[in-house]
C-alpha cells in the first residue's frame, strides 16, 4: 500500500473510486484497520458515547481527543488520521479554532481535523486551512447540535432544508475543506450534493451515491448495543463473541481449567524440593 493523503481524496473523486473511513480510538484497532487498507481513520468525538459512555458527544474535551488521537496515530502507517474537534473547541472563535486544530496536529499527530457546521463555521475552516491544516467538514445531522435539533433526526427532508444543505456543502468547499461528511440525509439528496461539489463526500446514513463511507467501528462490529441507527450494517457480531469468551474465561478460572500446563512456567523438581 501507499500513504493516504489529501491528494488521495482529491484523486479518488476524479477517478470515481470510493473512499473508506472508519472510526478508531486506540492503537490496536487503528493498526488492524490500517493493515486492512482503510483510506482514513477518524478519531471521532463519538468517543464520548462508544468509549466513554456519555449519552452524546457534548462532554468530550480537547484532552480526551488528544489522548486518543495520539494512540491512533501510533497505530497508523498508511491511513490518513482525521480527528474531530470537540464541542466548544472551535465554535467560540476563529482564534480558538486555529489553536485547537494546531494542538490536534502538533500534540495528537493527526493529519487533518474535522468540524461540524456549514456557512456559520466557514471563517474557522478558512483560518485552519490557511494554517496548512486540512479540514474535513461535516453537515446534515451534526451531533454536537443535538440540543438545537431537539434530537438525532434525519436532516434535509423538505425543500427548504435540502436547499440549505446543498448551499452548506458548496460553502465548506469554497472555504477550503478537502472533504465533507454527510450524516443522516436522504440518499438522493446526498447524491445531488456529491454531484454539485468537487470535493469528496463521505456518507454515514446518506446512501451509496456518496464518494466514500464512514461508520463507527463498534456499530459495524456489533459491539455497541445502547442504540443502533438504521444506517448501520453489522459486519460481525463481535459483542456476542466477546460475551461468550468472557463467560468461558470466568468458568475456566472457577473450575481451575485455566491456566493449563501450556500457559504455565516450569521449574525443576530439584529446586522445588529444596524449598520445601
Ligand atoms: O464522531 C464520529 O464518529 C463521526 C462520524 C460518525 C462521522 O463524526
Ligand atoms: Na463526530
Amino acid at each position: 500500500g501507499t500513504k493516504n493523503t489529501v491528494l488521495t481524496f482529491k484523486n479518488a473523486k476524479r477517478k470515481n473510486e470510493k473512499l473508506t473511513m472508519l472510526t478508531a480510538y486506540d492503537y490496536s484497532t487503528a493498526k488492524l484497520m490500517d493493515e486492512a487498507g482503510i483510506n482514513a481513520i477518524l478519531v471521532g468525538d463519538s468517543l464520548g458515547m462508544v468509549v466513554l459512555g456519555y449519552e452524546d458527544t457534548l462532554a468530550v474535551t480537547m484532552e480526551d481527543m488528544l489522548h486518543h488521537t495520539k494512540a491512533v496515530a501510533r497505530g497508523t502507517k498508511e491511513a490518513l488520521v482525521v480527528t474531530d474537534m470537540p464541542f466548544m473547541s472551535y465554535q467560540t472563535s476563529v482564534y480558538d479554532a486555529v489553536c485547537n486544530a494546531g494542538r490536534l496536529i502538533k500534540e495528537g499527530h493527526a493529519h487533518a481535523v474535522k468540524l461540524e457546521g456549514g456557512v456559520e463555521i466557514c471563517p474557522q475552516i478558512k483560518a485552519i486551512v490557511a494554517a496548512s491544516i486540512p479540514v474535513m467538514a461535516h453537515i446534515g445531522l451534526t451531533p454536537q447540535s443535538v440540543n438545537a435539533f431537539g434530537g438525532f433526526k434525519v436532516q434535509g427532508k423538505d425543500e427548504d432544508t435540502a436547499r440549505k444543505l446543498i448551499e452548506q456543502a458548496q460553502a465548506v468547499e469554497e472555504a477550503g475543506a478537502f472533504a465533507v461528511v454527510l450524516e443522516c440525509i436522504p440518499s438522493k439528496l446526498a447524491e445531488l450534493i456529491s454531484q454539485s461539489i468537487s470535493i469528496p463526500t463521505i456518507g454515514i446514513g446518506a446512501g451509496n451515491g456518496c464518494d466514500g463511507q464512514v461508520l463507527v467501528y463498534q456499530d459495524m462490529l456489533g459491539m455497541y448495543s445502547d442504540f443502533t441507527p438504521k444506517f448501520v450494517k453489522r459486519y460481525a457480531e463481535i459483542g456476542e463473541q466477546m460475551n461468550a469468551a468472557f463467560v468461558r474465561y470466568i468458568d475456566e478460572v472457577k473450575t481451575g481449567e485455566f491456566p493449563g500446563p501450556k500457559h504455565t512456567f516450569a521449574i525443576s523438581d530439584d529446586v522445588i524440593e529444596k524449598l520445601y
